[in-house]
Parts: structure tokens; sequence; C-alpha cells
């Protein structure tokens, strides 16, 4: 969200938060107003995208599953408490290719990626030698940089990867993180022709 249209809101919201101050609820600290960013799921390949096409996207996206990582019986236990009273009843055949499909995405060996990642205001942006160094000190651990050349992304999908990465274990501080995603953006985005 950019700040003219945060100032907007909040002035939209203001008889709101007097309203429910008198009770115990306080006015949430400005950052609270910018989005988490989302997981982004490519879509599977094969039989079980028709299975998901055909009974679960009619509600809802494949985005939300990266929110978890969990064994067959978690995930069973999730899409049914989940979707109580709705009807997602699955063939067993069907069944099965969906939890296959689940577990070796989103199992218990993956991370799952955190619902509360909120970009922060950055106001100096990465040099190439800047950048270079943050990528060689917090990337190189697990595997080489052409992972970053190979890749082509708009800067909120780089966004992603990276709060994907720090899930893994690269050592970024919020501030880093997105002083990088703003440069991967800019060098390795869309729109180049490197
Ligand atoms: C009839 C509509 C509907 C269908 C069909 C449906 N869902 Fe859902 N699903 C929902 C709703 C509504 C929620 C949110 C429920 C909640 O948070 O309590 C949800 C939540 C979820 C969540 C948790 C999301 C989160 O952010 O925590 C997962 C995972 C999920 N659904 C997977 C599936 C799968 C897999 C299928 C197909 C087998 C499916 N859904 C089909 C309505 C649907
Ligand atoms: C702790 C280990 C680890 C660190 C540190 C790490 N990565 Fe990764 N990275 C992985 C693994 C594992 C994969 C393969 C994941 C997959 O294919 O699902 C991967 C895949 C990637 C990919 C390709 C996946 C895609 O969605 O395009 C990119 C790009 C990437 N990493 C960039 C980075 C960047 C940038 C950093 C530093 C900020 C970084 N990685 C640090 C483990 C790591």
């Amino acid at each position: 969200m950019k700040w003219s249209s945060f100032g907007k809101s909040l002035m939209w919201s203001v008889p709101v938060v007097i309203a429910v101050s008198m009770t115990t609820i306080t006015p949430p600290a400005a950052g609270q107003f910018r989005k988490a960013t989302r997981p982004q799921v490519i879509r599977p390949q094969g039989a079980v995208w028709q299975v998901i096409r055909a009974n679960c996207t009619e509600c809802h996206g494949i985005d939300d599953y990266a929110y978890y990582a969990l064994d067959r019986a978690g995930w069973q236990k999730l899409i049914d408490s989940k979707h109580k009273g709705a009807e997602v009843k699955l063939s067993e055949g069907d069944q099965n290719l969906l939890l296959d499909y689940l577990v070796e995405k989103f199992g218990p060996g993956s991370k799952p990626f955190p619902r509360t990642y909120i970009p922060p205001e950055i106001t100096t942006f990465f040099s190439d030698p800047e950048a270079k160094r943050l990528l060689d000190r917090a990337c190189t651990e697990c595997h080489p940089l052409d992972r970053v050349d190979k890749s082509r992304y708009p800067e909120e999908k780089w966004r992603v990867v990276a709060v994907e990465m720090r899930e893994k274990g690269a050592k970024l501080s919020d501030e880093e993180l997105e002083r990088l995603v703003e440069w991967l953006g800019r060098v390795w985005g869309t729109n180049q022709d490197k």
C-alpha cells in the first residue's frame, strides 16, 4: 500500500477506531496497515491439477498451502477441519493424488511460509557491489548464485523467494531483505534483456 492511500484509509477508519477503543482494543501500529507478503505457489502439472481444479479452486487459490508443512495425516486433518459444513468430498484415488502432492511439496521437511512478514519502507538502495556482498554473505552457503542469475522475476516475486530463503536459513535482517529485493527487481527483473 502506498503512503497516500494509507493516509486515506486511516482517515476513514478513525471513527471506527474511536468507537472500538472505548472497549479494550487499541489501534494497530502504523506498520500493520501494510499488507503481509503472501506466498506464491506454482500450479502443479498433470492429474493432481485436475483434482485441485475440480474440487478446490472454486473457493480459493492454492497459495495458502505454503503456510503449512505437514505430514499426510496432518494435511488430512487440516483439510477436514477447514471445511466443516462445506462439501469437499473426493474419491479415494483423487484424495491420494492430492495428499501425495501436498506432502511432497509442503511436507514436514519443508519450511512453512511466514504469515507475518511486512516489508519495511526503505530509503536507501543497494549499489551493485553492496548487493553482491550481501548475496555472497547470505546466499552462497547453500547454492551458487547461478540460481539468482538464471531467474527473472518482478520485485514481488523476488520478495517471496527471499522470504522463503530466509525461512530456509539465509541470514538477513528485514531491512537487508528489502534492499536486496529492490535491487533484484531492478537488476534481475522481468523488464531486462540482460
Ligand atoms: C466450498 C468452498 C471451498 C472449497 C471447495 C475448498 N475450500 Fe479450502 N477453504 C475454504 C474456506 C472458507 C477456508 C477458510 C476456513 C478458515 O480459515 O477457517 C479454507 C481454508 C483452506 C486452507 C487453509 C488456508 C489457510 O490460510 O490457513 C487450506 C489449506 C485449504 N482450504 C485447502 C483446500 C483444498 C486442498 C481443497 C480441495 C480439496 C479446498 N480447500 C476446497 C473454502 C473452500
Ligand atoms: C539455507 C540454505 C539456503 C540459503 C542460505 C539460500 N538458499 Fe536459495 N535455495 C535453497 C534451496 C534448498 C533451494 C531449492 C528450493 C526448491 O527448489 O524448492 C533454493 C532455491 C533458490 C532459488 C530458485 C528458486 C526459485 O523460486 O526461483 C533462488 C532464486 C534462490 N534460492 C535464491 C537465494 C538467495 C537470493 C539467497 C540469499 C538471500 C538464498 N537463495 C539463500 C537454499 C538456500
